[in-house]
């Protein structure tokens, strides 16, 4: 059933729920998950179709604009797309502010933040030019901006995006190419990026894209709404797990490789280790987007190598888990991000730059949970309520009685 917070409140009660375990935060028509059975649909379409037979830049226009496009209109969406790739001259200088080892996704969630500084005539959120106009800054800028992010932290000179690539295979370039020197695509390689971007587009309420709807609930810009999401999916209980599942299987590798003495950590709860890349909120089931992930970390690995003993011992790590009570009886299952850092890692990028990768796929869900939240009439600021658990009423000492 549903209860109407306004209902609620009009009664004097207040609802308690820690972590949201229990509360919709608002109606949505974007993305639909049964946790229960392991269903993901975009828009209706199940997961495992769009990952097989889409596209990275078809499912951002379902997911924003509701309906997979014609031809007619995917054309027109990608060369509006392509138009805006280029980054201002002064924004680029903005990264060498950053110290050489800073952490990718603070340097990517700030020149997010700096598009409202730069952008000034597309940050009206009322205004729907302005609002489609920033729609297409963000989905061209920001692997324009991740590369820039990554160059910056290996001291590399920063490459201009090549229009006549596409939006995969632009970032691609930009990240591992360098300037005057032809940078060879493997189609294979593209093709998993693309994949994966489109299995990390939208996943509902999550941590991030609620913090995207929180921000812009007060009628801050898209991209400084954006920005607050990239920050939130940086946390490894979020988008930074990815990256947190290559250091644990690292660490196992480090210590011997013993994967039953890991298990044992983690079921004791020694030092709060926790099985990263496992659990989920929502999934009481197997991830169907780790399921995706899986067979497609054998392709890439195979045909990369370089990653097989991590990729042995994670299958191991899911095989003893699933046969354990532990994980079992809290309905523990991989979620997405168990095996996706061992295929970045074996298309090249540092570990550090998973999130950002996450990131990338996540844009269009959050721009689509913005814009849908704008489109609403019933949208109100966010604004939770508390219980008050502090002192009641006390009178103020003067600092030399205390
Ligand atoms: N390893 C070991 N135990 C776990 C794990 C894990 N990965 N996840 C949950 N548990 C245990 C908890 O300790 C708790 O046990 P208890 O009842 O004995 O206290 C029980 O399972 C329930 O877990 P909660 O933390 O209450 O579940 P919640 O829904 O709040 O957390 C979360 C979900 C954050 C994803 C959690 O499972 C976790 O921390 N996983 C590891 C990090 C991770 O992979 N995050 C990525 C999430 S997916 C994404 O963002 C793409």
């Amino acid at each position: 059933g549903i209860v109407l917070g306004n209902l609620l409140a009009s009664t004097g009660y207040t609802t308690l729920d820690p972590g949201f375990v229990n509360t919709a935060s608002t109606k949505s028509a974007i993305t639909y998950i049964d946790g229960a059975n392991g269903i993901l649909r975009y828009r209706g379409y199940p997961i495992e179709q769009l990952a097989q037979k889409s596209t990275f830049i078809e499912v951002s226009y379902l997911l924003i604009y509701g309906e997979l496009p014609t031809a007619a209109q995917l054309e027109d969406f990608t060369n509006r797309i392509r138009r805006h790739t280029m980054l201002h001259e002064d924004l680029k200088r903005f990264f060498d502010g950053f110290p050489r080892n800073a952490h990718p996704m603070p340097v990517l969630s700030s020149a997010v933040n700096a598009l409202s500084a730069y952008y000034q005539d597309s940050l009206d959120p009322d205004d729907a030019d302005q609002v489609e106009l920033s729609t297409i800054r963000l989905l061209a800028k920001l692997p324009t901006i991740a590369a820039y992010a990554y160059k910056k932290s290996v001291g590399q000179p920063f490459l201009y995006p090549d229009n006549s690539l596409n939006l995969v295979e632009n970032f691609l370039r930009m990240t591992f190419g360098f300037p005057a020197e032809p940078y060879e695509l493997d189609p294979e390689i593209v093709k998993a990026l693309d994949m994966l971007l489109i299995l990390h587009a939208d996943h509902e309420q999550n941590c991030s894209t609620s913090t995207v709807r929180l921000v812009g609930s007060s009628d801050a810009n898209l991209f400084t709404s954006i920005s607050g999401g990239i920050n939130a999916l940086w946390g490894p209980l979020h988008g930074g797990a990815n990256q947190a599942v290559l250091e644990m299987l690292d660490r196992i590798v480090a210590e011997g490789g013993d994967s039953a003495d890991f298990l044992r950590r983690v079921k004791n709860k020694e030092d709060g280790v926790k099985l990263m890349g496992f659990g989920h909120r929502v999934y009481k089931n197997y991830d169907p987007r780790a399921a995706i992930v899986k067979d497609t970390a054998h392709t890439i690995l195979e045909k990369l190598g370089g990653g097989d003993q991590l990729l042995d011992i994670a299958m191991g790590l899911e095989e003893a888990a699933l046969a354990d009570d532990y994980f079992v009886e809290r309905k523990l299952y991989p979620n997405v991000d168990f095996y996706t850092g061992l295929i970045y890692r074996a298309m090249g990028f540092p570990t550090r730059m998973f999130t950002v990768l996450f990131a990338m796929g996540r844009l269009p869900g959050w721009i689509a949970h913005w814009r849908e939240m704008h489109e609403d009439p019933t949208t109100k600021i966010g604004r939770p309520r508390q219980i008050y658990t502090g002192y009641t009423e006390r009178d103020y000492n003067d600092i030399e009685r205390r």
